[in-house]
C-alpha cells in the first residue's frame, strides 16, 4: 500500500484567490492550471482545493447546491478534468473539499425536503417542532451567530443549521443520505481525485434527543455566540465514528486515496478521529500551531502532548494557517513566519501549507463596509473577518499582481509590488526560497520524513529538537540574539540550512541571532 501522503506536503488553494484566467477578478480552475509550475517548483506533493462545486456562494462555496458539478465561476467539468490530468502529469495529487454536513438551501434535496412534511426527502434534513411557546426546539447556536434553528412557516417546523440558514444540516442518521453522499465520493474518486478534506466532520452526528447544550462558564460578552454553550450535544457524538468508518471504507475501495477531517477539538478528543483500529480519517487536521501562543516553552509542551497522544499507527500532521484563521505572518510577524515554516517542515508528520504563506502574505485590512465574509457580517467586530486571510495570491509586480487583469475581488497586501512570487524568486534569501529549500531538504533527509521526534529543550526563547539520529533543529522564537548552546551529545554538527540565510553555513555560529533557525546534521550523536 502506498503511503504517499506521509511524505508529501499538502498545499491548500482557496480557488477564488489563486489565479484569475477569465478576467472577472476571481480565481478559477484554468488559472490554477496555469500556475502549476509554481506548485511543482515549490516542492509540495498534493494540492487541496477549497470547494469548487456549484453554489449560491452564501458561504463562498461551503454551501453546495450540486455536489457533482463545477460552479461556472470556476469553470466547467472540462476545465476540471484538464486540471486533474495536468496535476497528475506532474506527479502531484489532487484533493477536493467534501462538504457533507450541510448543503445549500438551494440544493434540490432541500427544496424537496422543505416542500412538505410528507415529502420523501423530509427526513434528509433535521426538522423539529417548535418548543411549546413557539421558540426554537433547543438552545443550539449557529457557528455564525444566533439560533441554529430557522423557522419554516409553510410547514410549521424549524430546521437546523450549524452555520448559515442557507446551509441546512443534512441528517446523517438517515441511511439514504449516507448512501447518496457515498455516491458523491465515488463520482469524484472514479474521475481519479486522490482524496478529500472533509468539512466539519465532527459535526455530522448530533444528539438523538436534541438535548440543550450546557452553558459555558468561561463565556464572556464580546465573544462569538457559539461560545455561550459547550457544544456537548450538538457535535462530536460517539456515533460519528461509525459514519466516518463508512466514508473510509468507500475511500479504501480505491487504491491510495486520502481522507482528511477538519476537526477543531482538544487533543484527546481529536485523537478519536483516527478511529477504532485506525479506520477513521487518515489525518484529523491538527490545528495546535494555529491556536497556540508563539513561545518555545508552549510549543515544546504542545508537540510533546500531541506526539504522546497519537494512537498506535496514527500518523501526525501539522497546519499553520487556513482560510478561516489569521495567517501565520499576521500572527507572528515576518521574521517568525520563517521560523514557523522551519518548524512546520521539520516536525514529524504531514505538513499543510496555505497558499500565499510561502511569500509571507499577511492579513489584509478591510473596512467594516466592505466585509464579504458572512460570519463577520453576522457578528461584526466579534468574529475574525475571514476575508482578511483570503486575499489574492501575489505573483508579479505587474498590475493586479499578475493575479488578474481587472480589480481583484479582495484587495492585495499594501506591499504586493515587493511581496510577490516573481520578486522573491530572484532573492536567494526570500521566504519563497526558504520554503523551497525546506521542502527540498525534507525529500533528501530521511530522518526529516520518518525519524522519531525528541525534544531536547524548550527554555525560552529557543526550541531544540532532534529527528531520528541525524537531524537537529534549533529555533530562536525571539528577535534577540542568544548564545547557541547545543546538547553535548551532538557531535560533529554542521548547518544544513539557516532560516535567515537560506543556505548551509560554513561554520557553526556561536550565537543564534533573533529569528534564526538552523537545521543541523549530527554526524555522530546519541539517539
Ligand atoms: C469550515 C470551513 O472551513 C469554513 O470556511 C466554512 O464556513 C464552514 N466549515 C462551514 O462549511
Ligand atoms: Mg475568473
Amino acid at each position: 500500500m502506498s503511503r504517499w501522503w506521509r511524505e508529501a506536503a499538502l498545499y491548500q488553494i482557496y480557488p477564488r484567490s489563486f489565479q484569475d484566467s477569465d478576467g472577472d477578478g476571481i480565481g478559477d480552475l484554468e488559472g490554477i492550471r496555469r500556475r502549476l509550475d509554481h506548485i511543482a517548483e515549490l516542492g509540495v506533493g498534493a494540492v487541496w482545493l477549497s470547494p469548487i462545486f456549484r453554489s449560491p456562494m452564501a458561504d463562498f462555496g461551503y454551501d453546495v447546491s450540486d455536489y457533482r458539478n463545477i460552479d461556472p465561476l470556476f469553470g466547467d467539468m472540462a476545465a476540471f478534468d484538464r486540471l486533474l490530468q495536468e496535476v497528475h502529469a506532474r506527479g502531484l495529487k489532487l484533493l477536493l473539499d467534501f462538504v457533507p454536513n450541510h448543503s445549500s438551501d438551494q440544493h434540490p434535496w432541500f427544496q424537496e425536503s422543505r416542500s412538505s412534511r410528507e415529502n420523501p426527502r423530509r427526513d434528509w434534513y433535521i426538522w423539529r417542532d417548535p418548543a411549546p411557546d413557539g421558540s426554537p426546539p433547543n438552545n443550539w447556536t449557529s457557528n455564525f451567530g444566533g439560533s441554529a434553528w430557522a423557522w419554516d412557516e409553510p410547514t410549521g417546523q424549524y430546521y437546523y443549521h450549524a452555520f448559515l440558514a442557507e446551509q441546512p444540516d443534512l441528517n446523517w442518521r438517515n441511511p439514504e443520505v449516507r448512501a447518496a453522499m457515498h455516491d458523491v465520493l465515488r463520482f469524484w474518486l472514479d474521475k481519479g481525485v486522490d482524496g478529500f478534506r472533509v468539512d466539519v466532520i465532527w459535526h455530522l452526528i448530533k444528539d438523538a434527543q436534541f438535548r440543550d447544550n450546557p452553558p459555558n462558564p468561561a463565556y464572556a460578552p464580546g465573544r462569538p455566540d457559539i461560545d455561550r454553550y459547550l457544544q456537548v450535544h450538538s457535535a462530536d457524538q460517539p456515533e460519528v465514528h461509525n459514519v466516518i468508518a463508512e466514508l473510509r471504507a468507500v475511500i479504501e475501495s480505491y487504491p491510495d486515496r486520502l481522507l482528511i477531517g477538519e476537526i477543531y477539538l482538544p487533543i484527546e478528543r481529536l485523537m478519536a478521529y483516527y478511529g477504532h483500529d485506525n479506520r477513521g480519517v487518515h489525518l484529523p487536521f491538527n490545528f495546535q500551531l494555529i491556536q497556540c501562543t508563539w513561545r518555545a516553552d508552549v510549543l515544546g509542551k504542545l508537540i510533546d502532548e500531541y506526539e504522546a497522544a497519537l494512537p498506535e499507527g496514527g500518523w501526525p500532521n501539522w497546519v499553520l494557517s487556513n482560510h478561516d484563521q489569521p495567517r501565520i505572518a499576521a500572527r507572528v510577524g515576518d521574521a517568525q513566519a520563517r521560523i514557523a515554516a522551519m518548524l512546520l517542515l521539520t516536525l514529524r508528520g504531514t505538513p499543510t501549507l496555505y497558499y500565499g504563506d510561502e511569500i509571507g502574505i499577511y492579513d489584509i485590512d478591510m473596512s467594516e463596509e466592505t466585509v464579504l465574509d458572512p460570519a463577520a457580517i453576522n457578528e461584526p467586530g466579534v468574529s475574525f473577518n475571514r476575508d482578511r486571510s483570503r486575499s489574492p495570491m501575489q505573483w508579479t509586480k505587474q498590475e493586479f499582481a499578475g493575479f488578474s487583469n481587472v480589480k481583484t475581488w479582495l484587495p492585495l497586501t499594501d506591499d504586493w509590488k515587493q511581496r510577490n512570487a516573481a520578486v522573491q524568486g530572484e532573492e536567494p534569501a526570500s521566504m519563497l526560497n526558504l520554503y523551497r529549500a525546506l521542502l527540498r531538504l525534507r525529500c533528501v533527509e530521511r530522518d526529516l520524513l520518518a525519524g522519531a521526534y525528541r525534544r531536547i529543550s524548550s527554555d525560552n526563547p529557543v526550541l531544540i529538537y532532534q529527528r531520528g539520529q541525524t537531524i537537529g533543529v534549533v529555533l530562536n522564537l525571539s528577535s534577540e540574539n542568544v548564545p547557541l548552546v547545543l546538547p553535548t551529545e551532538w557531535r560533529n554538527v554542521s548547518v544544513l540550512l539557516s532560516a535567515r540565510k537560506v543556505k548551509p553555513l560554513p561554520h557553526m555560529p556561536t550565537d543564534l541571532s533573533g529569528g534564526e533557525g538552523l537545521i543541523l546534521r549530527i554526524a555522530d550523536g546519541a539517539e
